[in-house]
Parts: C-alpha cells; structure tokens; sequence
C-alpha cells in the first residue's frame, strides 16, 4: 500500500539516473510530500523530474550539485532554507567507477573517486545536518556497495565504498541523539548505466550468485524506501546488503556445483 513516506521531505544526490532516479520515483509512488532531486546536469535533471513526477503528487525540486564541491552543498543547503522547513531523508547516492588496479590507478583518478565517492558522502551528511535535525525523526542513507564488504579489483572504489561504510556507522553514534537514523547500503551487480560497459564481467559473476541474476534498480530503490520510512525506525548504524546472496559465499556455490553437491 502506497503512502509509507506521507508527509516526509527527501533529498537524493545523483538523481538523474539508476539507482538515484529509482530511488526518487518510488519516493514519489510513496507520497513523499517534497523530493529534491541533485545531480551535476541540470538538463537531464530537469527531463527525468517530469518522468518522475507521472508517478504520484509529491513537489519535486531540482537542484545542480556537484557532490565533490562543498561550496555547492553550501550553496544548495542555504537556497533549501527558504523552500522546505525540514529533511526527513537524505540519500547519499552519486557515484562513479573506474575499474583500476594499484599499479594503472593514478593519483589524479584516485582523488576524483575518492572525492565524489567518499567525500561527498562527509559533505553531504555535514551540509544537510541542520535541515535533518528540524525533522525529529530523520533517516540517512548512504550508498555503499558488496566492495565496501569485500575485497575487489578497483582500489579507489573499494577504499571509498569501505569509507562510506566506516562513516555511517560514526555518524550513527553522533546523530542518534537528534532522533537520525544512520545505514548503509551494500548493492552486488545492479543494472544500472554505471555498468554498462562491464555487462560480461556481470555475466560472469551469474555462477557465483545463488539468485543466478544481476538486480534491477527498483530491488534497491525498495529497501532504500524501507530505511528512509518509519518501518526501520529502530534500525540505525546498520548494513543492508542486497546482492542476490553473492557474498554469502559465491566461492562455494561454484565448488558446490562442479562437485555437484546441491
Ligand atoms: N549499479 C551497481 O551495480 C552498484 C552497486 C553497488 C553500489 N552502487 C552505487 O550506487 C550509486 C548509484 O550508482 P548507479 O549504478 O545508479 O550509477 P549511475 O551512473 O546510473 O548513477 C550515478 C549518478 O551519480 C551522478 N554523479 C556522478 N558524479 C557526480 C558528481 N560529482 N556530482 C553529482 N552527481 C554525480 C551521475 O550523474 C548519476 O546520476 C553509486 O554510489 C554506486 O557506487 C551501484
């Protein structure tokens, strides 16, 4: 039954596609009074906020942000001020890829991820905390992945994704006394534009997956909708993993169907 966000205001950094859009579209299908949808092109944002808003009633605002800028935090947080008096829900989503080892990551490509990945994560949590706290009963929740739980071959992402995790459980001990709930979520192998060009290394990982699939955005836009409502009201500094089983012990599900033990 729709209606699990009635009343609350939500704000979702990288809205314009995958996950975040999934994200704000079903906010939106759970009446959500506001959402406020950041990303860095405000073109494609102001195309998917018309999409978005088929699904249901609820004000959407649209803003640019750059989620590695703390100036435009500052900026977006202080124009929010004068349109919404709270934030029930923020969703540290944005985030890029780039699949390199030690010995290819430079410097340079190490610094962008771990600023729009890790970085913004800290800014966004830091700039939206006042907002947060006027809410009394406030839910943030920011995007990890299985890296942030594991090991994998792209060393910044897997340093960001273990940050990201790290951070959330501090910022459950210091907000819990503001009534704001902390969590993290650890998507496996989602389809999403972010993994468009990687679609056989995602194949690959299908024997490892007791699910035997890759997800779709909308498995995880559900569980997001979950921690941002009243339904996970006791749950806080938590990890929500969502992968189809893959790291419940993908090594052994291939040893278990070349021995043929199942
Ligand atoms: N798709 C997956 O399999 C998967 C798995 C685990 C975790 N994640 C995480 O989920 C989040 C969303 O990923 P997705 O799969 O939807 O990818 P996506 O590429 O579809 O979306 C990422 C969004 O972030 C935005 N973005 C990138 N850099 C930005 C910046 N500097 N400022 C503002 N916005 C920026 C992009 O414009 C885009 O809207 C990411 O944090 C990603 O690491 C994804």
């Amino acid at each position: 039954m729709a209606g699990k966000l009635k009343g609350k205001t939500a704000f979702v950094t990288g809205a314009s596609s995958g996950l975040g859009l999934a994200d704000v579209i079903e906010f939106v299908k759970e009446d959500a009074e506001t959402v406020i949808m950041v990303s860095r092109n405000p073109k494609k944002l102001q195309e998917v906020a018309m999409i978005a808003s088929e699904y249901g009633n609820s004000r959407i605002l649209t803003y640019q942000l750059d989620v590695a800028r703390e100036d435009d935090w500052r900026k977006v947080t202080e124009l929010l001020n004068d349109k919404v008096d709270k934030l029930d829900v923020l969703v540290n989503n944005a985030g890029i890829n780039k699949r390199d080892s030690f010995r290819d990551c430079t410097l340079k490509d190490w610094n962008r991820i771990i600023s729009i990945n890790q970085t913004s994560v800290f800014l966004g949590m830091k700039y939206c905390l006042d907002l947060l706290k006027k809410s009394n009963n406030a839910s943030i929740i920011n995007l990890s992945s299985i890296t942030g739980l594991t090991g994998y071959f792209a060393v910044a992402y897997t340093a960001s994704k273990w940050a990201v995790r790290g951070m959330t459980k501090s910022a459950a001990m210091e907000f819990g006394k503001f009534g704001i709930r902390v969590n993290s979520i650890h998507p496996g192998f989602i389809n999403t534009p972010l993994n468009e060009s990687i679609k056989d290394l995602i194949d690959a990982t299908k024997g490892m997956n007791p699910l035997g699939r890759a997800g779709e955005s909308m498995e995880i836009a559900k569980a997001v909708t979950f921690l941002a409502s009243d339904d996970s009201s006791y749950m806080t500094g938590a990890e929500l993993v969502l992968d189809g089983g893959l790291t419940s012990g993908g090594q052994f599900k291939i040893i278990a169907d070349q021995f043929n033990i199942y």
